[in-house]
């Protein structure tokens, strides 16, 4: 009997054929993710699970799926959505999906920080709803890049090529928060490590590459955004717990900060009454970090590879932790 394994969207064939040579795959074939009863169903006797970001994985998900459980690979690189001690205290493997989705991640923070910096959503509204009707020498006025101060919080892979784009793109002096020293950024970025109330304080452009953790969860609160300059900019590809949001939308609409740009926010998707997306200086996406062709189907080979990996009961290649 070929191991079970549950997919729990439609990925990429690439990953999906490698698996299904090997394995019985189930995909979930709905362009929404299963509701809860569904995913428990679903995953009851499955050696192996291919996990979206919005699937919750904890200890019930694990005990339905019971003692054959062998390893779940979530299609992602953040993995805030499981709970690893739970898995590892089972012997499940875990594994994501890293470095494959850098660059496209770190193109979608340097889109939302233009976005932002430039007017992009009243911008680009005003054409469509008829309300631009001339060139106008007043509007849409926003603040230039050149020669300013990026704080990267969160100096992993991420954060450095989003932080390598804006220094060799608009020579930026860069700041950055991190657990350790990063001494190749520092020489080659020059780069300088500080404490988040100083970045907060000193950039023109904040931009969040840190995990979500209970250590980051709302790590940007009323006080910190109150630290920022009134013409920054905060850019977020990160989570959207990241973000105290009821204080972001307080703070961008008393323009505490010049403007916002999300790329994931708490829910996903927001509610379209939701006053961030009534805002002008807010441009919000649909959480598409990692939304290109090269990333996504890298993205399915990585998690297949994990999946076969954790079955044969080997080290995955891409483990987390
Ligand atoms: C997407 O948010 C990811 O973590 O890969
Ligand atoms: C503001 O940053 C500007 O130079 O336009």
């Amino acid at each position: 009997d070929k191991p079970r394994v549950f997919v729990s969207r439609v990925i990429p064939d690439v990953g999906l054929d490698r698996l299904r040579e090997h394995c019985d795959v189930e995909v979930w074939p709905k362009p929404t993710p299963p509701r809860r009863d569904t995913l428990l169903d679903k995953v009851r006797g499955c050696h192996g699970l291919v996990t979206m970001l919005s699937d919750k994985i904890d200890e019930s998900v694990l005990n339905t799926a019971g003692d054959g459980l062998k390893v779940v690979a979530n299609y992602a690189v953040g993995y805030n959505n499981i709970d690893v001690a739970a898995c590892r205290e089972r012997g499940v493997a875990v594994g994501n999906t890293p470095d494959v989705l850098t660059d496209a991640t770190a193109d979608v923070a340097a889109l939302l920080m233009l976005a932002a910096a430039r007017c992009v959503t009243p911008a680009a509204a005003s054409v469509r709803d008829g309300g631009w009707k001339t060139w106008a020498p007043m509007d849409h006025l926003g603040v230039e890049l050149v020669g300013k101060t990026v704080g990267v919080i969160g100096l992993g892979r991420i954060g450095r090529a989003f932080a390598e784009r804006c220094r060799g793109g608009w020579g930026m002096n860069v700041l950055y928060t991190a657990n350790s020293p990063k001494p190749d950024a520092d020489r080659d970025l020059g780069a300088r490590r500080v404490e988040l109330d100083e970045l907060l304080a000193e950039s023109d452009f904040v931009s969040l590459h840190c995990p979500l953790t209970e250590a980051t969860a709302h790590l940007i609160d009323a006080p910190a955004l109150a630290r920022m300059k009134p013409t920054a900019v905060l850019v977020n590809t990160a989570r959207g717990e990241v973000i105290d949001q009821e204080a972001l939308h307080a703070a961008l609409k008393e323009n505490v900060i010049f403007a916002a740009g999300l790329d994931v926010t708490t829910p996903e998707p927001l509610p379209t009454d939701s006053p961030l997306l009534g805002l002008s200086n807010c441009v919000v996406l649909p959480h598409i970090g990692s939304a290109t062709r090269h990333a996504r189907g890298g993205m399915a080979i990585m998690a297949a590879d994990n999946v076969l990996a954790g079955l044969a009961g080997h080290p995955l290649p891409h483990p987390v932790g």
